[in-house]
């Protein structure tokens, strides 16, 4: 974006805000859908080509961020009560309305339309993304579920230290046959990540067992046979028990992936909304400083319409779980 267009989405984002007593994204989503209409012309119709191109990474450059930004906080349960970067979670939602519809997990982050990614201490080797220190494993966004987003959304507010975020997809035509049949089978078990399953009456407790948690049986590869979509997370994969088979072509093209996972490296006032469908993601490792400066992204879930995930779950709610 230029800066007459960045200047335009500060103008509108602040006037939409001026015009509201609260910020509760949950309610406003439907008015912000609405209002992403007034985002300048160029902006939208690059983003409603790259959906239709079904791009698999999509990079908005120069979003307004707040000179006064606050200290990056200490997790998101800080960022959370103290309301931080809010215009910034707008205008997140506002761009992000434009490609589908933000939606939230009940289980996660204490059901919030926009998540805060931060380093936490205590966290730092956990498999959320409140670590540090371990890298996040290339991933299918909420693997286990059948209503996981078209795209993740990331929108960086601070990054010092250029920690990069990984990013790989799969040419489905060179996969040797035989690896691709078995991909395209249903021979693969997918459980919930960590950040799922705490079951919500032991909010803070541990997670249990992978194999206790409810799983979908499905397919790595799926969709159009000539170019088809990707759902894998090795963390939380694998092949059905005793399919030897299926357990090697999951390792194969974890192997591939990440032979050709790409890093981008965020910057202040940049996002990337990332196809789910056609790439998984990942973050580099990084030692957090836990002083106020820290790698800070606000985050969101989108799904091309709505109306699937009402069907899937017989509610017409935009916070699933
Ligand atoms: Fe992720």
């Amino acid at each position: 974006m230029d800066q007459n267009e960045t200047d335009a989405v500060a103008d509108l984002a602040d006037r939409f805000l001026a015009g509201r007593r609260g910020w509760e994204p949950l309610i406003l989503a439907d008015e912000i859908r609405a209002e992403s209409q007034r985002l300048p012309l160029g902006i939208r119709q690059f983003l409603v080509a790259c959906r239709t191109a079904e791009e698999p990474v999509i990079t908005v450059a120069n979003l307004p961020v707040d000179e006064g930004l606050v200290p990056t906080p200490a997790s998101w349960q800080v960022a959370e009560k103290e309301g931080a970067a809010v215009r910034e979670e707008l205008v997140l939602l506002l761009i992000a309305s434009v490609l589908g519809d933000p939606f939230a997990w009940a289980n996660q982050q204490n059901g919030r339309l926009v998540h805060d990614v931060c380093p936490a201490r205590g966290q730092e080797s956990s498999l959320t993304s409140a670590s540090s220190e371990t890298q996040l494993t290339l991933h299918t966004e909420d693997v286990f579920h059948a209503c996981r987003g078209d795209y993740v959304a990331l929108m960086c507010l601070r990054n010092p230290d250029r920690v990069g975020t990984t990013v790989a997809g799969l040419d489905s035509r060179s996969l040797p046959e035989p690896l691709r049949e078995v991909l395209q089978q249903e021979r693969f078990r997918f459980y919930p990540d960590d950040s799922h399953a705490v079951p919500p009456r032991y909010s803070g407790g541990r997670p249990v067992a992978r194999e206790e948690r409810e799983h979908e049986v499905a397919s790595v590869l799926f969709g159009p046979a000539d170019a088809p979509y990707l759902r894998i997370d090795a963390d939380f994969t694998s092949a059905l028990p005793g399919d030897a088979e299926a357990g090697k072509a999951m390792e194969e093209c974890a192997e591939l992936l990440n032979a050709s996972a790409e890093r981008v490296v965020l910057s202040p006032g940049e996002a990337v909304f990332l196809d789910n469908y056609r790439v998984v993601h990942g973050r580099d490792v990084f030692v957090p400083r836990y002083d106020g400066a820290d790698r800070w992204l606000k985050r969101t879930s989108v799904v091309r319409d709505l109306r699937r995930t009402f069907v899937h779950t017989r509610s017409r709610s935009r916070v699933l779980g």
